[in-house]
C-alpha cells in the first residue's frame, strides 16, 4: 500500500524548499507527488529502487535501521518497529513525518503520537526533534 497523493499535497507547507527523503519509498508513487527542492528514496529492495530510478527519482537501496541519508525532513511508512528505530536515529533539527491509515497508527510508537493530523482516512504524526 502507498500513502495516497492528497497527503503529499497536505504536507507541502512542511517540504516545500527542503530536501526530502521518503524512508522505504516503494515503487516511488508517493515520492513522485511530493514538492521539494531535492527528493530521494531509500528502500531495503533493490527491486523497488530500479522501479522508482526509472521514474527519474533517485533511490538507495538501504534498510532504514542501518541509519538515515543526510536530508531535512523524512517521511515514514514502515513496519511500526522500523519506525521507531528511524526515529531513534532522527539527527537534531531534523523533521520526521510518519504516515498511515488510523487503524495502523495504533500500534506506532507514544513518541511520535504528540501532532497528530487526520487527512481523509489517513494520518501522519510529525515530530521535530
Ligand atoms: C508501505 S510501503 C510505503 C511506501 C511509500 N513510502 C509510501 O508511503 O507510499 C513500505 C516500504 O518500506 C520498505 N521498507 C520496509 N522496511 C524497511 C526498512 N527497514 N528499510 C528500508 N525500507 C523498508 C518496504 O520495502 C516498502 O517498499
Amino acid at each position: 500500500m502507498n500513502t495516497p497523493k492528497y497527503v503529499a499535497k497536505a504536507i507541502e507547507p512542511i517540504t516545500k524548499g527542503k530536501v526530502f527523503c521518503d524512508l522505504g519509498c516503494n515503487d516511488g508513487s508517493f515520492l513522485k507527488a511530493v514538492k521539494a527542492k531535492k527528493k530521494f528514496g531509500i528502500d531495503k529492495y533493490e527491486e523497488n529502487c530500479e522501479i522508482v530510478r526509472k521514474k527519474g527519482i533517485d533511490c538507495y537501496c538501504q534498510d532504514v535501521k542501518d541509519g538515515l541519508p543526510e536530508a531535512d525532513v523524512y517521511y515514514n511508512f514502515t513496519h511500526h518497529y522500523e519506525a521507531k528505530k528511524a526515529l531513534e536515529l532522527l539527527p537534531k533539527g531534523k523533521i520526521m513525518i510518519f504516515g498511515a491509515t488510523k487503524e495502523k497508527m495504533k500500534d506506532y510508537p507514544e513518541e511520535i503520537k504528540k501532532i497528530r493530523i487526520n487527512i481523509d482516512k489517513w494520518q501522519i504524526a510529525i515530530v521535530c526533534s
